[in-house]
């Protein structure tokens, strides 16, 4: 399958900080792509590295097989890009906001005229074109920042945190926006620290902490290779509950804040044991990405 990225080693320095530490990533066409992280892991660096946005202090990169370095401009054409701040303008109006994105990529005429009733449709707000931006909820404006990244049809678009700091109605409704573009043949690339997010969306992904890639692969792959498929989550007397399984066999302990999480093939003995216990409650549920990324990126909090 041919590659719409291919980035080799890619690195970033401010001053005397590496925050970028030879990143290699190979995005396949047609997918849905995942960055995941923490806070300060570099994942917005990396993309707009990716973006050319910023230029990389080492590393080499193409995009649609054309270098970065040399075909920059012809690359931006054909992307699509939501930052992770919104930055749509205030003064103007929704319509207004996509007539004035067309304009950088030299978008008017009769093809601006045909698209944007597809893009405010898109956005689910076509009945609030002339709405001003700060008459907008949160949802709607991040709809509007995403159909505005395809006013140049793009064939890849690159979203940064898309669904951060909103409800779960509007990231469900974000959610099949992104599935239909990925259906339409769409290249995307996300980044979130919304596990669940990435194990409904990505096809591939990628864990990133401190620069580096620690882990790549598809979700299902990621949970198979790093944690037993079965978690009781306890709450209650933590202790308690740790004299109560620990005789068991083959599980595993692991403790974030409150929580204590305990990992097994097969949960069926340590349920029987714990149901006699009334001082602990447990919550028994299949591995998830989560479990992974708190395995690979540790508990620390990361502000
Ligand atoms: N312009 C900048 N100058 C100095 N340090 C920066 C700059 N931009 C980002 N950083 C630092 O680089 C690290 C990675 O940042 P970023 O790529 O934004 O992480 P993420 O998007 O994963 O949260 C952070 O520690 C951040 O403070
Ligand atoms: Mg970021």
């Amino acid at each position: 399958m041919t590659a719409i990225i291919t980035a080799r080693g890619l690195v970033k320095r401010y001053g005397e900080r590496i925050v970028v530490r030879g990143v290699d990533i190979e995005i396949p066409a047609r997918c849905c792509f995942g960055v995941l992280g923490p806070n300060g892991a570099g994942k917005t660096t990396t993309l707009r590295m990716l973006l050319g946005q910023s230029p990389m202090d080492d590393g080499a990169l193409d995009v649609f097989g054309l270098p970065i370095r040399t075909h920059g401009r012809d690359i931006r054409a054909r992307t699509g890009v939501v930052p992770q701040t919104d930055n749509l303008d205030p003064d103007f109006t929704v319509v207004e906001n996509l007539r004035i994105y067309a304009r950088y990529f030299g978008i008017g005429g009769k093809t601006l005229a045909e698209r944007i009733p597809a893009l405010l449709e898109f956005a689910g707000l076509t009945d609030r074109a002339d709405a001003g931006i700060n008459t907008l909820s949160g949802g709607m404006k991040r709809r509007l920042i995403i159909a505005r990244a395809l006013v140049n049809d793009p064939e890849l678009v690159v979203l940064d945190e898309p669904t951060t700091g909103l409800d779960p109605q509007a990231r469900h409704m974000i959610w099949g926006r992104l599935r239909a573009l990925r259906a339409a043949g769409k290249t995307l690339l996300l980044t979130t620290h919304y596990m669940e997010e990435a194990e409904r969306l990505c096809d591939e992904l990628v864990v990133m902490d401190d620069g580096r890639i620690l882990e790549r692969g598809t979700p299902a792959a990621l949970i198979r290779r790093h944690v037993e498929p079965e978690v009781l989550e306890l709450q209650g007397e933590a202790d308690k509950a740790r004299a109560t399984l620990a005789p068991l066999p083959n599980g595993r302990f692991e403790a974030v804040a409150d929580t204590y999480y305990y990992y097994t093939h097969d949960a069926r003995a340590a349920i029987k044991q714990l149901e006699g216990q009334a001082a602990i409650s447990f919550l028994h549920r299949p591995a998830n990405l989560e479990d992974v990324f708190l395995k690979l990126t540790g508990r620390d909090l990361r502000d």
